[in-house]
């Protein structure tokens, strides 16, 4: 079975696809946001904290379970577990999460093409204009970009694991990055762009609350694609040469590097632009961001360098970030096929066609919970909400809670069931320094005990503020 599953040529192969799933709309999208709200350093320097001394253990945790099952999630709790029924079950569930959470991430991802294509037939005016958002997102042409955006997942992923995702990765995360390299280098050219630069890199520590640290842990647990089966799944794909450690330190300091230069291009683009907004003006959400306010900074631009000009760089960043959503939406695709592959006995071809044809039915849903669909659109509320919509309850349940109890269900399995010997093998299989290392120590001290105690909270306090509308958090730290 082996043989079949397929495995990353190199090192730098597998970086760059596990750089790949991990930079997406969360780096140049919501880490902005984040920052812009959040204090702008001050944000990013407790999310430095979190990258490195929760998430990091996290991710070579995560790469060493599948690399030492060779399995999907579902395998590999099963394998490592010696075939408890209740691990396997969870396992189960950090396959059903990331396949829940690949609907509502294509149906952004489809929002970006859109945008995309929009811009380039030369409808930036109209995207700028306040009612397009609306009108976009409940139009039928949506599922023509549907169509697309799977058709272009379908060949990346049928190319299988080396030819597909690793190859796909090592071509659009450079171009991303030369493309997002020349837009800072374009934004920062522009008037006023230093104040912007100086409200990103300035701290504001009197913004910092329990809110915000519960929220940068949360945002740095989702940029780095943690608690989703996925770096189980591309671990098991790595050959026992690989370096974990070195691997796992690469691919955070390549997300937070993109997530750095994200802000560098957005936050000065925005105040260029408009130098006297105030940070409470600013777009509350990475949906806001990107699709309403962004196009009207661009927008904007024409006045100094014409219409063309506009569109080309609101184009470039489209394109940038569809690559690097597109990147990312297969590594949350790959994860249920492996599992047919591994467990059902099917197929690469078969299991895709299976799994991208439930994706493809449940956006149907989440695109029409937009308007289009009154069943999905309006269903019952909770937590203070009167209605929510289909693709709300996606985003809660999968994203907002599901993902943080995986990653600490990660924790508890790694300390308790696997054990760290388990561990300690696995990863200086490959790191002939780790065993005796202060990363091992820190790893043993911690993945049992404060990293789990940490992710737990802002699990219960994510549950208790969505389902139940209770500010644990207001009513801790004020
Ligand atoms: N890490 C991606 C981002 O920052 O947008 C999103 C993501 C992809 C999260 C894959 C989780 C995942 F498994």
């Amino acid at each position: 079975m082996a043989a079949d599953r397929g495995q990353f040529s190199s090192k730098f192969g597998f970086i760059f696809a596990a750089a790949g799933s991990a930079v997406g709309l969360g780096n140049l999208a919501a880490f902005p946001v984040g920052a812009a709200k959040n204090g702008g350093a001050a944000f990013l320097i407790l999310y430095l904290i979190f990258v490195a001394f929760i998430c990091f253990p996290i991710m070579i945790s995560e790469f060493g379970i599948g690399r030492s099952t060779n399995s999907n999630p579902i395998g590999a709790f099963k394998k490592l577990s010696k075939n408890n029924a209740l691990w396997t079950k969870i396992g189960g569930l950090a396959v059903l999460t990331p396949f829940m959470i690949s609907v509502f991430y294509l149906v952004l991802t489809v929002w970006v093409l859109g945008y995309f294509i929009l811009t380039v037939f030369g409808d930036l005016e109209y995207l700028a204009s306040v009612n397009a958002f609306s009108e976009f997102v409940s139009s039928p042409e949506l599922f023509v970009y549907v169509a697309l955006v799977l058709g272009v997942m379908f060949l990346i992923l049928n190319g299988g694991v080396k030819d597909g995702i690793e190859k796909t990765a090592k071509i659009l995360m450079p171009m991303l990055a030369v493309m997002l390299v020349l837009l800072v280098i374009f934004v920062l050219t522009l008037d006023n762009a230093s104040a912007g630069l100086s409200f990103y890199l300035v701290p504001d520590f009197s913004k910092i609350n329990g809110a915000v640290v519960s929220g940068a842990l949360s945002q740095a647990f989702f940029s780095l694609s943690l608690g989703m089966g996925i770096l189980i799944t591309y671990g098991s794909y790595l050959s026992d040469k690989t370096d974990l450690v070195d691997s796992a330190k690469l691919v955070a300091i390549a997300d937070t590097a993109i997530a750095f230069f994200a802000g560098l291009l957005i936050l000065p683009a925005i105040f260029s632009f408009n130098p006297n907004i105030s940070p409470d003006e600013l777009s509350t959400s990475s949906v806001g961001l990107i699709f309403m306010f962004l196009p009207q900074v661009f927008m904007s631009m024409s006045s100094v360098i014409g219409y063309f000009g506009a569109s080309l760089v609101a184009a470039i960043f489209f394109l940038a970030v569809f690559f690097a959503a597109i990147t990312s939406l297969v590594s949350l695709v790959e994860v249920p096929v492996a599992h047919m592959v591994d467990d059902k006995s099917m197929d690469r071809k078969q299991s895709l066609i299976k799994v991208m044809s439930s994706i493809f039915v449940i956006s149907i849903l989440a695109i029409g919970s937009f308007g289009m669909l009154d069943f999905v659109t309006t269903l019952p509320g909770y937590g203070g909400a009167e209605t929510k919509s289909f693709f709300d309850y996606i985003i809660d349940m999968f994203y907002e809670t599901i993902l943080p109890f995986i990653g600490f269900i990660v924790c508890i399995f790694t300390a308790y069931r696997w054990k760290f010997k388990g561990l300690s093998d696995e990863i200086a299989t490959g790191n002939s320094t780790y065993k005796g290392s202060f990363l091992e120590k820190y790893m043993n001290a911690t993945l049992g005990t404060i990293i789990p105690l940490f992710v737990l909270f802002v699990f219960i306090s994510t549950v208790l503020r969505i389902y139940f509308n209770i500010d644990i958090i207001q009513m801790m730290f004020g």
